[in-house]
């Protein structure tokens, strides 16, 4: 069942999507297997949002004749949220072959929730960049608020969010803080747990992948 979502929000529907979330999901699977489908996911959602990305022509000489080509009208920066952010850059780098990788440390704080971030590595001409922010979770989306704000300090103007698993809660105060930037998930959970989990969710997606459980 999808639960509703703010406008700047958007549901990816895909059949794989789906079928893929779900072994994601289930307790039972191991992290490799694990990381192995968030690798996959994260270039599934990269290529699912970003069918709108602007052109430009550029002509060019088939081995026949010339011919109007078509070439992505700006550079693409991935930036993965740290840590869990990390095993969806890989599969949206296998999409976006040229694309470059800014690094953003954030760690929540297991009581307060807030996000502290610890480290940051752009590169320089970002503000020119479509940045794709990646990060499999949107719990209190605290770390995504903070995350695009650096972005929007640092210039950058087009900017979109993509994760695996939102919470509504959150959706809405991604929405109150940025409703600017559109925002691309695989699914909509019911609620966040009273300790910031999103439920039915998929656990702690950093401890998992990474085997730090
Ligand atoms: C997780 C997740 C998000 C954040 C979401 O990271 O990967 O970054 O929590 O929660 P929020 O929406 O309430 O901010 P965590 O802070 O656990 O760090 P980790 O990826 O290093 O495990
Ligand atoms: N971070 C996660 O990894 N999982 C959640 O459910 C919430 C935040």
């Amino acid at each position: 069942m999808s639960h509703p979502h703010p406008s700047n929000f958007h549901l990816v529907h895909h059949p794989l999507i789906s079928d893929l979330l779900t072994t994601v999901r289930d307790k039972n699977t191991k992290p490799p297997r694990f990381r192995e489908l968030i690798r996959q996911l994260g270039g599934l959602l990269a290529y699912e949002s970003t069918r709108d990305i602007a052109l430009t022509s550029q002509p060019i000489d088939t081995p026949l004749e010339p011919c109007n080509g078509h070439r992505l009208a700006t550079n693409i920066t991935i930036v993965p949220i740290l840590r869990a952010g990390l095993g969806m850059a890989d599969g949206a780098l296998q999409v976006f072959t040229n694309a470059q990788v800014g690094h953003l440390g954030m760690q929540r704080d297991e009581k307060t929730l807030e996000p502290i971030c610890y480290y940051e590595k752009f590169p320089p001409d970002i503000a020119d960049h479509l940045v794709m922010v990646i990060d499999p979770m949107l719990a209190t989306a605290g770390s995504a608020i903070a995350a695009i704000d650096h972005l929007k300090k640092r210039g950058c103007q087009s900017i979109r969010l993509v994760n695996l698993v939102a919470a509504p809660a959150g959706a809405k105060n991604f929405a109150d803080h940025h409703p600017d930037v559109p925002v691309y998930i695989a699914a909509m959970d019911r609620q966040l747990s009273d300790i910031g989990y999103i439920l039915p969710g998929l656990g702690d997606a950093g401890d998992r992948m990474f085997g730090t459980l």
